[in-house]
């Protein structure tokens, strides 16, 4: 037994077959019955949920450390198409499987007494993740365009997901998600992790009880580009030693290989992601949609606001400036922009309003920022009850730790796939009007646009043979 690791005395409600295993691990398995909790608790090696990482890129250096540092599960296998390279976000991160599974391995080792570690595998598909049956789950931290083919399978394969954010690559791709969830009984946890935030969760319930009066404007903020193109004209480069290429596109359509278009800056490519508009507004426009309880519904009615675009042939042509509004069957309006200093989100009422974003959270009339929500009222869902600080850096692990909880009480955790898939949704509708610049009617019901086809077709997007959802 490790000095200071707490003991319980084993009762005899346990099953044989757990306390055999138990003992069989234990020295200290001799009369009198005293073992390491760990051995008994939910961290027990026996009641660990494993957890299989795909996509081990600039995300994974936040996502990774979130699921090690929960004791009861432990990450047994990690899977990139990319060996090991830099050309992520900054020049200094060296992402790929190899490094991913360096790190995991570091981080059980260092919790052995031996100081010695290697069980993490380390896969380029992540069909092998899928087809082991000692993982329960994944996480999927891929490029938008992976997205779907990854969570539909390893639904029908069993396993639940945290997926990240934006859910969908398109919304018929993000109907297609909710379905395989629902079908197959699986939790899944989008991404969306402010929903973890205290801060964001205060903001959301103000409005939600009414504290601002009744709700009538959204404003929403999207970050500009945070990377050059390459422009018209631009060459293909030379490809990082290890990286299987085909199998990062996918389902894209085939493009010659540039640096600037796969590690991290994916998302200013509409074939693979929505450009800062899905980034970040699948945060600040699911803020909204939590305020106002609409997790199974979307706008009436989106039209552009003068949204700007970069010059054809190049190789982003995702919008260089986002702006449209949403108008909801209640009235409220949502406008989502380009705006400084990148991600907040400000509700205006009849009474008050209620901001809340990086720099934490503001209130009109102030008071409303130090008021109670108090017992009679509106709660939303706390990510980890068992933290006692309300410091707002933990909200990652939180979600995390959140995800974990619905996988054992098979609950639907914080932002569940049907509140994922609606808020990528407000996000795809502003691309759309914002790519047709005119005025279009949605029905929320139905996922389809009225009376236009163009619109329509722009819900979906053909899979490159063999992929297929
Ligand atoms: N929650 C957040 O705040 C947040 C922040 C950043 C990114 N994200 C999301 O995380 C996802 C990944 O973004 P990123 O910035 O880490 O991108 P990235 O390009 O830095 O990393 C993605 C990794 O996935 C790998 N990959 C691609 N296709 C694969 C496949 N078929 N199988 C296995 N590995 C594959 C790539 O090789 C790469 O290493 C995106 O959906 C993004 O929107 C979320």
């Amino acid at each position: 037994m490790g000095t200071g690791e707490r003991c319980v005395v084993v009762s005899g409600s346990w099953k044989r077959r757990e306390f055999l295993k138990a003992a069989a691990l234990s020295a200290a398995a001799c009369a009198p019955l005293v073992v390491p909790s760990s051995l008994f608790g939910a961290n027990a090696p026996s009641k660990r949920i494993h957890v299989g990482f795909i996509g081990c890129g600039n995300q994974s250096t936040i996502d990774l450390p979130a699921f090690l540092g929960h004791d009861d599960c432990r990450v047994l296998a990690v899977c990139d198409v990319n060996t090991a390279s830099h050309g992520y976000r900054t020049a200094d991160q060296f992402l790929g499987r190899k490094p991913g599974r360096e790190t995991v391995n570091a981080f059980y080792a260092a919790k052995k007494a031996s100081g010695s570690y290697k069980g993490c595998d380390a896969y380029n598909d992540f069909r092998d993740v899928l087809a082991r049956n000692d993982v329960d789950a994944v996480a999927v931290v891929v490029p938008d365009h992976w997205h779907a083919l990854m969570v539909v399978a390893a639904a029908k394969a069993g396993k639940d997901v945290y997926c990240e954010k934006p859910l969908s690559l398109t919304i018929r791709q993000g109907r297609a998600m909710v379905r395989a969830v629902r079908e197959h009984k699986r939790i899944l946890q989008t991404g969306s992790h402010y929903r973890s935030s205290p801060d964001n969760r205060f903001g959301c319930e103000l409005v939600r009880n009414g504290r601002i009066g009744q709700l009538q404007r959204i404003l929403t903020q999207v970050a500009k580009i945070n990377a050059v193109d390459p422009g018209p004209g631009w060459k293909p480069t030379p490809m990082p030693e290890g990286f299987d290429y085909e199998t990062w596109l996918g389902p894209a359509p085939w493009a010659p290989y540039h640096k600037d278009r796969c590690f991290y800056r994916f998302r200013f490519n509409l074939d693979y992601s929505g450009g800062q508009v899905t980034n970040f507004g699948a945060h600040s426009n699911d803020a909204a949609q939590w305020a106002m309880g609409s997790d199974d519904s979307g706008p009436i009615e989106i039209e552009d606001l003068g949204s700007e675009w970069p010059p054809k042939g190049g190789l982003y042509n995702t919008a260089t400036r986002t702006a449209f509004r949403a108008r909801y069957a209640n009235g409220v309006e949502l406008i989502c922009k380009t705006d400084e200093p990148g991600f907040g989100v400000r509700f205006e009422g009849s009474e008050g309003w209620v901001e809340y974003g990086y720099q934490g959270v503001k209130t009109h009339p102030q008071s409303l920022k130090t008021s109670k929500i108090g017992p009679g009222e509106i709660h939303l869902p706390v990510s980890n009850p068992r933290r006692t600080t309300e410091a707002g850096q933990y909200h990652v692990p939180d979600h995390v730790r959140n995800f974990l909880e619905s996988i054992r009480s098979r609950q639907d955790p914080v932002a569940p796939v049907e509140a994922g898939h609606r808020s990528a949704s407000i996000c795809h509708l502003g691309n759309i009007a914002m790519l047709l610049k005119r005025k279009l009617q949605w029905d929320p019901l139905k996922e389809q646009f009225a009376g236009d086809d163009e619109a329509n077709r722009m819900l979906s997007r053909p899979m490159r043979p063999p992929w297929k959802l």
